[in-house]
């Protein structure tokens, strides 16, 4: 059948599902979003573009990516209703912690979003979702920073966008920097879907139950917040940050990362699937140095980064385990070079998640024999036992 590598039953059997949406193959390191390989979008598609492909399985023509982009930029804005939910929050509030609220909240004000079946509706909750998504981020950004929200813009591309509603300010036009749109674009696309990993899975499992596809989508967000998923990128820079404020001796965090009484690991480093290096962490690493270079940016935490990889590649504890750096061990220090701060890492990872989320959920309502059965479990409790009575008790 298309799209299967192996039917080696070992592999069927731990299958959780089946989908054509992503093929990965991680002993070989490729990935490929509807069959075409990350390299190849990464270089010629937008996230945009990619967006659609992933979530109705093809690339649009002039007329589908025209309607599809048109339908983003009209539904950027989210209800003024919304707006004032930040209100509510401390400026501490971490953004994913507003992200998966607002993203659930959205199901108050467009409750219909659960018909696949009815085309048009479900290709304008996708857009929605897929644009406020954008605008919440750049809000929740804002909020923490105490600075004005700054609207949407119907002249601006998706990712322009994007950094205009981050970085401008009333007193100072934000100048947008192509190179800087081209990179972001390429980082969206890189994390825009990953098969069944642990954000995915939740999403589908979630979905199953027929919930509406904000709610599902805000469960996702949450899974993907965790420190060993998408909260690595966060994780990463603040590793790098502290073996630059310790002198930058990379080998003595390798050290730690292998002694089993810390409970330090590398982050950035291993994956569940890969056990080769993560196709998208070549990727990311280039244009790392690319768009430092572009920018006359020289971050000591590249370099250390480097480093710190070409240690560990070195060492018998992780070639013998397999342990590449994956997506998240470089993607943090080219958002740190845009201007993101670290808490804000997590969020583009879920900005570029998305589209593969909403492709998972819409396959699922649309073959419901793409769902993710019940999990079972090997039961290791009590056998039956009586109840003993309060003052007989031990
Ligand atoms: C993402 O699933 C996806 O596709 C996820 C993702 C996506 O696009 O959705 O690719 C995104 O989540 C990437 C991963 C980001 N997380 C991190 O970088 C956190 C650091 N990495 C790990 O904690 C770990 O590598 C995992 C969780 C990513 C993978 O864990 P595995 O494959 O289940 O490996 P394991 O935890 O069973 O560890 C196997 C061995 C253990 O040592 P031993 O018991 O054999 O002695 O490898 C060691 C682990 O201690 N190990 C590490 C390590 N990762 C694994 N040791 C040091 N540093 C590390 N980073």
């Amino acid at each position: 059948q298309t799209g299967y590598v192996s039917l080696d039953p070992a592999f069927v059997n731990t299958a959780s599902t089946k989908s054509a949406i992503t093929f990965l193959d991680g002993e070989k390191g490729i990935l490929r979003y509807r069959g075409i390989p990350i390299e190849v979008l990464g270089e010629k598609s937008t996230f945009v573009e990619t967006s659609y492909l992933l979530i109705y399985g093809k690339l649009p023509n002039r007329v589908e990516l025209s309607k599809f982009s048109t339908l983003l930029t009209r539904h950027s804005l989210i209800h003024e209703d919304m707006k004032r939910f930040f209100d509510g929050y401390p400026s501490t509030a971490h953004p994913m912690a507003i992200l998966s609220a607002m993203v659930l909240s959205l199901s108050s004000f467009y409750p219909e979003a659960i018909d696949v079946n009815n085309h048009e509706q479900i290709d304008i909750t996708i857009a929605r979702l897929l644009s406020k998504v954008r605008t919440i981020a750049a809000f929740s950004y804002k909020k923490s920073i105490g600075q004005p929200f700054a609207y949407p813009q119907n002249s601006l591309s998706y990712c322009g966008n994007f950094l205009n509603m981050m970085f401008s300010v009333p007193a100072e036009p934000y100048e947008i920097d192509e190179d800087i749109v081209k990179v972001l674009n390429l980082l969206l696309i890189l994390h825009a879907d990953h098969e069944q990993n642990c954000s995915t899975s939740t999403v589908r499992l979630v979905g199953s139950a027929r919930t509406n596809l904000f709610a599902s989508i805000a469960a996702g967000i949450c899974a993907l917040w965790g420190p060993l998923h998408g909260g690595a990128n966060q994780e990463v820079v603040e590793m790098l940050e502290a073996i630059h404020a310790d002198g930058g001796d990379v080998q003595k965090f390798v050290k730690l990362a292998k002694d089993k009484t810390s409970n330090f690991r590398l982050m950035g480093f291993g994956h569940r699937v890969y056990k080769n290096y993560d196709p998208r962490a070549r990727l990311i690493s280039s244009a790392a140095e690319k768009i430092l270079t572009k920018l006359g940016i020289n971050d000591p935490l590249l370099e250390i980064a480097k480093r710190l990889e070409e240690a560990a590649l070195k060492d018998p504890y992780f070639v013998d385990r397999r342990l590449y750096p994956n997506v998240d061990f470089y993607s943090g220090i080219i958002y740190r070079a845009i201007g993101f701060p670290s808490n804000m890492f997590t969020v583009l990872f879920a900005l570029g998640r998305l589209p593969g989320w909403i492709a998972h959920w819409k396959e699922m309502m649309e073959d419901p024999s793409t769902k993710i059965g019940r999990p079972r479990q090997i039961y290791t409790g009590e056998v039956e036992r009586a109840y003993t009575p309060l003052d007989e008790r031990a």
